[in-house]
């Protein structure tokens, strides 16, 4: 992989190796309007109006800049609901890459994990994890089962430097599958770029590992490869051994190690949609049985063509290292940056973006007044950013009712790739600098509206007292008339 020096080190930043061609007018509403519209949006920036937003930092999911070949190639898409050639061409660059037998299509990451929760998921059946994300989970709860996470305690360290905090606790893992007995395990998920702990990689050794326990145990093995492409970087960064292996071979050694890949197009692939992808003709007719039930048929299943074109092209980018480095030195860019300035921020930097510490930024507020929902609506008063609650509030409530607190209270800016200029992201370490200065404004959030299922996505709250007119007298002390 070849870097780029300064000549002065002074002067070292991230070297984007693109430009841009097509740009976006982006708007920043003054302070007092920033606190009206997250009042509106029930505190919860799902709610906000992308046009209210200046930074959207809620997600890389689906909003990662595409290539001028991802964009052509959807001039050129085959609209058929039968043997598409967008569909042809899909399969062909997934097999590149991957170099599997069978592919099945799925709407989202989602709707693919919804595929595998009904055909490998029975009621009492556990599913062994390093770490849930949300949609698998509750896919796998609503059927009856439960998950069970292994990810070694390092893994939950806010700061360390374990390079690969994603990886499973492999004695955990032998032990619940010899306890528990093969019947009783619906499958074991190993997920990529560890989304909910701060996008942290797995390593290839772990990974493989764990597949092979499975192997030997009977067990299925699959991968969630939506976070695969940052994970890749990892590997080749941080472990010596595949350094100088090429993102290919990497790609399909894991896809021969583990029983099924699925992933979300919408981030691997920088489009829409989503796949999953098996040698195995048994597991493939186990799960091709749903598609066209919730999906559609198998040459779509609810992605629509120009995306299946643009998602073959970026499938076949994902193997290019300048296309794979952006968004991690990026991240560790904004990470290190906000380190600096005293921030408490996820360490070692991951994939997807950085992982605001809200336990102790804003250590005053307890699990059940949401810490992490409260930096997230305070950061958009204090600078249009929008940021992902990925904390307690993003739990589902235990059986009985009763709160489960989160491992991590963390606030989530994610980096969609290509999106962000530097001074952008710089504009981001300076509000959070100015927020963190200004912490003990941060007040709790009560929920006033509060669903059943995935309560983060469309609940709503209300700030306790009156800390976000403090909050919005502070900025006008601070920064006078500016936006
Ligand atoms: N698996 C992982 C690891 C994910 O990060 C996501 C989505 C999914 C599965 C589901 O995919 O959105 O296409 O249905 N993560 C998004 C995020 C939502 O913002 O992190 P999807």
């Amino acid at each position: 992989m070849s870097t780029v020096k300064f000549y002065d080190e002074a002067n070292k930043v991230p070297l984007e190796m693109h430009k841009v061609r097509v740009v976006q007018k982006l708007t920043l509403l003054p302070v007092e309007e920033r606190q009206k519209r997250i009042e509106a949006a029930g505190n919860n920036t799902f709610l906000l109006q992308n046009k209210d937003v200046f930074m959207d930092m809620l997600t890389d999911s689906g909003v990662n800049a595409m290539s001028d070949r991802q964009v052509a190639a959807q001039f050129v898409a085959d609209d058929s609901y039968a043997g598409s050639e967008s569909c042809n061409r899909l399969v062909k660059a997934i097999e590149e890459v991957f170099g599997t037998k069978y592919f099945l299509p799925a709407h989202q990451g989602r709707a693919a994990e919804n595929i595998l929760a009904e055909a490998f998921v029975k009621p009492g059946q556990v599913t062994l994890m390093n770490f849930h994300f949300t949609t698998t989970k509750a896919h796998i709860t609503r059927l009856g089962g439960s998950v069970v996470e292994l990810v070694t305690a390092k893994g939950l360290e806010p700061q360390n430097d374990v390079p690969f905090k994603g990886d499973f606790d492999l004695n955990r893992l032998r032990e619940e599958i010899a306890t528990r007995g093969k019947d009783n395990i619906g499958f074991v998920r190993i997920e990529a770029g560890t989304n909910l702990i701060g996008g942290q990689p797995i390593s290839m050794d772990n990974m493989l590992a764990v597949a092979e326990i499975c192997r030997e145990a009977g067990v299925i093995s699959v991968l969630d490869a939506s976070l695969l492409q940052d994970n890749v970087y990892f590997i080749k960064t941080r472990d010596p051994k595949y350094r100088d292996v090429p993102a290919q071979e990497i790609y399909r050694k894991l896809a021969d190690a583990c029983d099924i890949v699925y992933w979300s197009a919408r981030k691997l692939g920088f489009s829409r949609g989503g796949a999953i992808i098996t040698n195995n003709a048994d597991l493939y007719t186990r799960m091709r049985t749903f598609v066209p039930l919730y999906e559609g048929f198998l040459t779509y299943g609810g992605m629509e063509v120009r995306s299946m074109e643009s998602f073959a092209v970026g499938m076949l980018e994902s193997l290019d290292m300048e296309y794979i480095n952006q968004g991690p030195i990026f991240i560790e860019y904004l990470v290190s940056e906000l380190d600096k300035a005293g921030v408490p921020v996820v360490k070692p930097a991951g994939g997807l973006g950085a992982h605001l510490n809200a336990s102790e930024i804003v250590p005053h507020l307890p699990h059940n007044q949401y810490p992490a929902g409260a930096l997230g609506a305070a950061l958009y008063i204090a600078g249009g950013i929008r940021g992902m609650e990925r904390g307690t509030l993003s739990e589902q409530r235990e059986p009985d009712g009763t709160e489960r607190y989160a491992e991590l209270e963390l606030l989530r800016l994610a980096v969609p790739r290509r999106v962000f200029t530097l001074s952008q992201i710089k504009y981001v370490v300076d509000r959070v600098k100015w927020l963190y200065d200004n912490r003990e404004l941060i007040g709790g959030l009560d929920f006033y509206e509060e669903p059943a299922v995935l309560r983060f996505f469309f609940g709503r709250l209300r700030p306790i007292g009156d800390w976000q007119q403090r909050l919005v007298k502070k900025f006008r002390d601070d920064f006078g008339d500016s936006l």
